[in-house]
């Protein structure tokens, strides 16, 4: 059984199915009812295989009760910031709560849920056990990150290495065996505290890296060095070097969020601060506004104001061909350029209405523009923001534009 069928529990039922288990994914009502017509939220899941899994053995409830008829149960609920920006495990929480209510002995529990490093044997475990039942004895349980790549076209779960922690020696044995009946390679965690902060050093390790390239675009700008072709000739070393490529900043689900739950376990327990994430989050963050002063400096090049210029950003989803707009830097951007009086608008294949606030209380929906090269030769700035597939291979040819990915080449190309 998989509750919370998103980005990561629904691609992990899908899965589930191949080792020839009857899967029960639970989800809250409106979700149920959108997988129950056949139709899939997930990028990496069309709506035929949602329907194909439906008409064999995968059920969609919203029924806790079915709790009690699982032999094992995964956990893949959402786990954001709050508004102050810490933890925000509510989620957990009442996922928590209610298995305490259903459980019943025998049963395997795994959180896939990216966490801070206690959060299983501390926080999960007890509301597991309100119900009666005792972990190690009654209950496994264990934590396994999700390493999802939404759009990755080669490694998925099934070849994506798989780490495992268990509370006892027996809770990871348990949780391994399971995830091997679908998953190539399996590899057991010391414990819950160390499968949960491997996921965290992953997406940290990321994180700063990102922002050591993004803080180098700016001063290889300034001295007129290519950035990306400094990072073409440094890749070409074979051991020690991994390539991370600047941008207009950090999105999605798990860069921007996860190494908070890291430095907020550092600075709560230890009273002192992780100093490579703060540092990582000043710059990643820093670099919208960034990019808003470049826009502005091309006007100002062909003395133009930002003030009623007509700025088109190309590719408003944080990641290349996906659909995924969850903490994308082309918001904040968005914002900095309206409150300049810019006239901001977009294309985007893979987005139609697009919401350019920062808070969800707020509004300022834009649509998208149909034909994107008219729309470009109107504007009198082109930012392009993502490098979906649509806009590669000679589709921007000829346009004057700011490339943020450094995808693009020729005359009226300027890389950020
Ligand atoms: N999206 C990614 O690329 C990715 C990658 C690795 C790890 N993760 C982590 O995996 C976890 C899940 O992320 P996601 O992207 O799948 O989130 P998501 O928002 O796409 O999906 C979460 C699902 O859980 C459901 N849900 C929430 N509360 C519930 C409850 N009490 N009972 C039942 N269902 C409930 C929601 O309705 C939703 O369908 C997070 O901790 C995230 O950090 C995400």
């Amino acid at each position: 059984m998989v509750v919370g069928l998103g980005y990561v529990g629904l691609p992990l039922a899908l899965a589930m199915l191949g080792s020839g288990r009857h899967v029960v994914g639970l989800d809250r009502p409106q979700v149920v009812e959108r997988l129950g017509s056949g139709s899939s939220h997930v990028d990496d899941v069309s709506d035929e295989q949602v329907t194909l899994a439906l008409s064999g053995a995968f059920t969609v409830t919203s029924d806790e009760a079915c709790v009690s008829r699982a032999d094992t149960v995964v956990v893949c609920v959402p786990t954001p910031l709050s508004q102050a920006g810490a933890p925000d495990l509510g989620a957990i929480e009442s996922v928590g709560r209610m298995l305490g209510e259903h459980l019943t002995a025998g049963t395997l529990v795994v959180l896939e849920s990216t966490t801070y490093p206690g959060t299983t044997e501390e926080l999960f475990l007890p509301l597991l056990e309100a119900g009666g039942l005792k972990v190690g004895t009654d209950l496994n349980l264990a934590f396994s990150p999700e390493r999802v790549d939404p759009g990755n076209k080669t490694y998925g779960i099934q070849n994506t290495p798989k780490v495992v922690g268990g509370v006892t020696e027996q809770c990871t044995k348990r949780a391994v065996d399971f995830y091997a009946g679908f998953i190539d390679t399996v590899v057991p965690a010391r414990g819950t505290r160390e499968a949960e902060m491997a996921k965290l050093l992953e997406n940290t390790y990321r994180h700063i890296n990102i922002a050591l390239v993004n803080e180098m675009a700016r001063f290889s700008h300034e001295l007129g060095i290519d950035l990306w072709n400094v990072i073409e000739c440094a890749k070409t070393k074979p051991f020690g070097f991994q390539a991370f490529y600047p941008g207009p900043g950090v999105g999605g689900h798990c860069i921007p969020i996860d190494p908070n739950y890291l430095s907020h376990t550092v600075q709560t327990r230890l009273r002192y601060p992780f100093r490579f994430v703060e540092l990582a989050q000043e710059i990643n963050s820093s670099m919208p506004g960034y990019l808003a002063r470049r826009i502005q400096d091309r006007l100002n090049d062909e003395g133009k104001a930002v003030r009623g210029s007509v700025v088109l950003l190309l590719g408003v989803t944080y990641k290349a061909d996906i659909a995924d707009e969850r903490e994308s830097p082309a918001v904040p951007l968005a914002v900095k350029l309206l409150a300049m009086g810019a006239d901001v608008r977009f294309h985007d294949p893979y987005v139609s209405r697009w919401n350019a606030a920062e808070h969800s209380e707020d509004e300022h929906v834009l649509i998208g523009e149909d034909d994107m090269r008219s729309a470009a030769e109107q504007a009198d700035a082109v930012v392009l923001l993502q490098s979906h597939a649509a806009y590669l291979d000679g589709a921007l040819d000829g346009l004057r534009l700011l490339d943020t990915r450094g995808v693009l080449a020729g005359d009226g190309v300027e890389r950020l």
